[in-house]
Order: C-alpha cells, then sequence, then structure tokens
C-alpha cells in the first residue's frame, strides 16, 4: 500500500484527530482508523459496511456508478466473450492472463483433479434424497478437509495451492453428484478428454444406459455462467470466507462457510429465488401487482435478482447474461418461454418505474440467470450450487491474497452494546 500522503481530521469533544488517507489505483479513497480507538476511544459503527474497505485487494474491482467489474483489470464483458472460464481461473489466481503452455498446465492439473475420494460416496448417501444439493455441499465440502489432510497446511505455499486446484477441480463433480443424488440416478464419473463445463453437464445430465454427447453451444453457455460468477470483490461469501480464513481455519472449512452464506436469497440464493418469483407472477398482466408488492414498504416482498449493494446502474454481467439467455432459448426452440417473456417484460415495468430509478434498482447478475439454467435442464434448486461452484476460484483467489498478506490478522469487529450495564443476580424467590 502507498504510504498515505492525505489525511482526515477528526474532533471529538474539541479535540482533533489526523487519521491517514490511502488512495487506490481506483475508486474512492479511505480513511484508515486502525489506531482510532487506540487514540480517542471511540468506535466507528458500520452495521452491513456500507461504507467500510475491510481490506486491500488487486483482484477485482467493481464501479457501480458505471456499472464496470474488471477481473484483474480486464473488464467483465471482454472476458465473458473472449477467455474462457478456466483462463479466468489462472487469471485471478495468479493476476495475469496465461501463455499458452502456462494455460495447457493449469487446465490439465485442474482436469487430474476432478475425481473425488471414493469414500466421499458414503457422505451423499447420508443425505435424504430429497436434501437441497446446498445443504450437500456445504456438507462435503467442508468434509474434504477430513480426506486431503495434504493441503490443509495453510502456512504451506505449496499446499495452498494444491488446495486451490482440488477446490476448482471438485467442485463441478460435488455439485453434478448432489444433483444425481436428488433425483435418484447413479454418480457419473468425471471425463479427462472434456473441457470443464462439458464435463460437469455430462456429470448431471448423461445416464450409464447409453452415450452422451454435450452440446457444444450448451457448454459454451454454461462456461460464460461460470465465468460471469467468478469473483466480485467483497461480496457477503468472500467476507465470510476471508473471516473464517484469519482464524488460521483449514481451506475447505472456510470455503464450506462460504457455500453457507451464498444460499441465502439475499445473495446467492436469489437466482432460484428470483425464477420462483416469475413462476409465480406467471403471465405479463400480473406484473404491476408485483411490482406494487415489490414499492409496498408493508410487503417484505422485493424483485428478487432486482437491487444491489454496489451497482447503482446495470450489472454488467446481467447484460451479458440476458444476451445469452436469447442465444440459448432460440438455440433451443424455446424463445418464446413464457417466463423469458414475464422477466423482460418485469425488466421493462420496473425500470420505466421512478421507485426503481429513483432507487437505482436494476436487475443484478441473479435476474437472468436461473431462466437460462431452466432452460438448459436444471431444477431451481440447482442454481445456487451453480454459483457456489462459479464463485470457488474467486473465494479461494480472495482467501491466497489474505494468507499471504503480512498484515493478515484474525477479523475481530467490535459493537455498539445497547444492553444492560452491570446488575447483581437474582435468587429465583425474589423474582
Ligand atoms: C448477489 O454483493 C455482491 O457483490 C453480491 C453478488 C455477487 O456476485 O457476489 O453480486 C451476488 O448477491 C446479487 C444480489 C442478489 N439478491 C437479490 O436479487 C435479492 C433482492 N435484492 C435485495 O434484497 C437488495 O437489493 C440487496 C440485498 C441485493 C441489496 O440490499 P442493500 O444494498 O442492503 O439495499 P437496501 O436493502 O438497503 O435497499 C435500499 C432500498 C430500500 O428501500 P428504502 O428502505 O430505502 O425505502 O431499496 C429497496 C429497499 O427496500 N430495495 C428493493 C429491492 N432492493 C432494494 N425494493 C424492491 N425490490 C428490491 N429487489
Amino acid at each position: 500500500m502507498a504510504e498515505s500522503t492525505k489525511s482526515a481530521t477528526l474532533t471529538i469533544d474539541g479535540q482533533s484527530y489526523d487519521l491517514p488517507m490511502h488512495s487506490p489505483t481506483a475508486g474512492p479513497d479511505v480513511i484508515d482508523i486502525r489506531k482510532l480507538y487506540g487514540q480517542a476511544g471511540v468506535f466507528t459503527y458500520d452495521p452491513g459496511y456500507t461504507s467500510t474497505a475491510s481490506c486491500d485487494s488487486t483482484i477485482t474491482f467493481i464501479d457501480g456508478g458505471k456499472g464496470e467489474l474488471l477481473h484483474r483489470g480486464y473488464p467483465i464483458d471482454q472476458l465473458a466473450s473472449k477467455s474462457h472460464y478456466l483462463e479466468v481461473c489462472y487469471l485471478l489466481l495468479y493476476g495475469e492472463l496465461p501463455t499458452a503452455a502456462q494455460l495447457e498446465d493449469f487446465e490439465t492439473t485442474i482436469t487430474r483433479h476432478t475425481m473425488l475420494h471414493e469414500q466421499m460416496q458414503n457422505f451423499f448417501r447420508g443425505f435424504r434424497r430429497d436434501a437441497h444439493p446446498m445443504a450437500i455441499m456445504v456438507g462435503v465440502v467442508g468434509a474434504m478437509s477430513a480426506f486431503y489432510h495434504d493441503s490443509t497446511d495453510v502456512n504451506d505455499e505449496r499446499q495452498r495451492e494444491i488446495a486451490s486446484h482440488r477446490l476448482i477441480a471438485k467442485m463441478p463433480t460435488i455439485a453434478a453428484w448432489a444433483y444425481k443424488y436428488s433425483i435418484g440416478q447413479p454418480f457419473i464419473y468425471p471425463r479427462n478428454d472434456l473441457d470443464y463445463a462439458s464435463n460437469f453437464l455430462r456429470m448431471c445430465f448423461a445416464v450409464p444406459a447409453e452415450d452422451y454427447e454435450v452440446n457444444p453451444i450448451l457448454s459454451r453457455a454454461m462456461d460464460r455462467i461460470f465465468t460471469l460468477h467468478a469473483d466480485h470483490e467483497q461480496n457477503a461469501s468472500t467476507s465470510t470466507v476471508r473471516l473464517a480464513s484469519s482464524s488460521g481455519a483449514n481451506p475447505f472449512a472456510c470455503i464450506a462457510a462460504g457455500i453457507a452464506c451464498l444460499w441465502g436469497p439475499a445473495h446467492g440464493g436469489a437466482n432460484q429465488a428470483c425464477l420462483e418469483m416469475l413462476k409465480e407472477i406467471g403471465t405479463v398482466d400480473r406484473i404491476p401487482e408485483f411490482i406494487a408488492r415489490a414499492k409496498d414498504k408493508e410487503d417484505p416482498f422485493r424483485l428478487m435478482g432486482f437491487g444491489h449493494r454496489v451497482y447503482k446502474n446495470f450489472d454488467p454481467r446481467a447484460t451479458v447474461m440476458k444476451q445469452s439467455a436469447d442465444e440459448v432459448l432460440e438455440l433451443l426452440g424455446v424463445e418464446n418461454n413464457p417466463i423469458l417473456q414475464v422477466g423482460k417484460e418485469l425488466e421493462t415495468q420496473a425500470l420505466a418505474d421512478p421507485y426503481f430509478a429513483e432507487k437505482k434498482l436494476f436487475p443484478n447478475v441473479d435476474f437472468y440467470s436461473g431462466i437460462i439454467l431452466e432452460a438448459m435442464g436444471f431444477p431451481t434448486s440447482m442454481f445456487t450450487p451453480i454459483f457456489a461452484l462459479s464463485r470457488t476460484v474467486g473465494w479461494v483467489s480472495q482467501w491466497k491474497e489474505m494468507i499471504a498478506d503480512p498484515q493478515n490478522k484474525i477479523g475481530r469487529p467490535r459493537q455498539l452494546y445497547l444492553g444492560q450495564t452491570e446488575r447483581d443476580y437474582m435468587n429465583i424467590e425474589t423474582r
């Protein structure tokens, strides 16, 4: 971090405190408050971290006002159209686009880590068949720390790299097997002659009884969805991974914590919630009713797939996702899918409504992804597992960056205490 040349002055009860400021390569300056409590005996207060930078990072930059998303400086729309997921994984992990030799070596490494320890199948079989695949993913990924002991020492750089590769490589197998288990079909093993997205589609949709040919257009669309979800700076699940990792916990346990956080409907669970909302709306003529509910402060209903803490403009991922939805549904001959029509009309009507314009609420990455995934044959319960699969590279990249940071220390926020002050115990007879 560049030495601070600017400072902010805070005055409390006539006493002034100079706080150093740091300037980024892009985005807002930050006020360094690390010494504030020691100097002034006060905490800052920011539930939800609306104005707080929790770390410094070089991986992903978001300009919410412009609707810009950069991974190591490269715009997401360029990566989505010109790159592919494993190349983006390399970029996120190592900071630069790979040479052809580096990419081949990385893809070979990932391909050779896609199988699971055979005994892990017992974990899947311990769940009820109707278990949500996210429940299975949280459990199985956490259990990886009981199977891959040789990559749990976070202080060993080589073990950190092996754990990163194992997680990126095995998540598609875990997600696909969670799906197969839920529909009572046998697990399909990964194949080393298939690319990452094709392997995942085959593990999900092939059956032992016949050959399965992956549709290259669908695997390209799948790969693009992986890329669009790969990383997103300090979102809730990434912050969960960072906080869990700050205690020195092993990477598998920390990624399991990230999966658990992503599951929520306000975060990665929104893709499932959005499609369920579009199905509940059902027809275009019911859209005004739901927009009215979303605006009604007395009604907890929100438009799923709309709004974002950072984007106050279009989420650039949603723009690419919408184009992909048109392509995939046309390819599948379902371009007149009524749910897609409801989604497009809902977007049009919401964006024309002053409430959404004033609050700068736009479609986010989750608004169109579910429409594509359902058209590809996935049940809504698989939407968030696919998000988790895609985001694993972001979680491990941010985790590696944090562990390697010499400033890294355990995260331990304080609080504004509003509870009882000290009082004496009362015996039960006197209560
Ligand atoms: C993801 O952080 C990331 O980067 C996340 C993510 C990633 O890649 O990791 O981008 C992935 O999680 C995308 C977001 C998916 N979630 C949803 O689509 C769920 C629906 N959206 C919201 O619940 C909401 O917009 C959030 C959670 C996404 C953001 O919430 P904030 O930033 O805390 O904003 P807020 O709740 O304070 O809302 C501000 C105002 C409120 O009105 P007022 O109290 O000011 O009058 O906007 C309203 C809200 O009521 N509002 C909505 C709304 N979202 C916000 N009103 C109707 N519908 C909505 N969707």
